[in-house]
């Protein structure tokens, strides 16, 4: 067996064959289109891996591998978001030389996303609408509806901590999203006041959610930016439908005790 290299062991040969323009002649621009995309969903694979880890900390009532893992997927957020300025250098006229090359292509057809959305307890399922059964990852994103959340096992952290969880939180449809509920927040907050090491855990999440929501900001400015008042490539009105999501939080609870700290 020869030695294992650098390139086998990432499989780099694959990797960067995989780069496909369909522009023809090729436009300059549609490399980096294509390299953005292929990045993001590698992360999205990375935070999926994470969040899932984040599960069974919270449900092994394990504080600091969580706090470890929150403190990972924010920075790998804050990536997410700068990795926009990037896209930003390309120009309207730019991307109008290969957009029909997308055809009905969109970032709302991103399985990983909406089984980030999903896990993360933002869960709508008319969104399963955007992808097909022929689409790879169709099945888990299925699975993923029908499965507890990220704030589900949360719950089961707070009550490791003496936060007694609502029989109603405890029974609720897990396909649907999770909602505020003020029992929660009251304990929240008593554990702000009475655990500065949990209270670590709750900024930090509250890190990854505005991360989150800056990341939905600054995509809809750039669609803004790059096509304008144009539909979307997917079908949708654009920026009006992108704007729907953009200051729901995934942990309202973090959010609303805020008025009383
Ligand atoms: C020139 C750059 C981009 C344009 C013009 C653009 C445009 C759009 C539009 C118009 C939508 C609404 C759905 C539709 O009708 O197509 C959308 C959704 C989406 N885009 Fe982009 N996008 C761009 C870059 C990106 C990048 C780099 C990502 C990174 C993965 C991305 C991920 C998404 C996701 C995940 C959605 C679904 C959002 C949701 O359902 O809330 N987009 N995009």
């Amino acid at each position: 067996m020869p030695p294992l290299t650098y390139a086998n062991y990432l499989d780099l040969e694959k990797l960067l064959t995989l780069q496909n323009p369909r522009s023809t002649p090729a436009e300059h621009d549609e490399m980096l289109f294509i390299i953005i995309h292929q990045t993001y969903e590698l992360w999205f694979k990375q935070l999926l891996h994470e969040f899932e880890k984040i599960e069974t900390d919270f449900s092994a009532g394990r504080l600091f591998d969580a706090i470890h893992s929150f403190k990972r997927a924010r920075t790998i957020m804050k990536t997410l978001v700068g990795q926009i300025d990037i896209l930003e250098t390309m120009t309207p006229s730019s991307f109008s030389s290969f957009r029909d090359r997308l055809d009905t292509a969109s970032g709302f057809q991103s399985i990983q996303f909406r089984e980030l959305e999903f896990l993360l307890g933002y869960k709508r399922a008319s969104t399963m609408s955007y992808t097909n059964p022929e689409m790879p990852g169709y099945d888990r994103l299925r699975r993923r509806l029908k499965e507890r959340t990220v704030i589900d096992h949360f719950y089961d952290f707070l009550t490791t901590r003496g936060v007694a969880i609502p029989e109603k939180l405890r029974e609720r449809d897990i396909t649907q999203p999770n909602e505020p509920n003020e029992e929660i927040q009251a304990g929240l907050l008593r554990l702000y006041r009475e655990s500065p090491e949990v209270s670590i855990l709750f900024e930090l999440m509250t890190d990854f959610d505005e991360g989150l929501q800056e990341w939905r900001y600054r995509h809809i400015k750039l669609v803004e930016r790059t096509i304008g008042a144009k539909k979307g490539t997917g079908g949708s009105p654009g920026v009006p439908f992108l704007k729907q999501s953009l200051f729901n939080p995934i942990f309202p609870d973090l959010w609303a005790i805020r008025l009383q700290m």
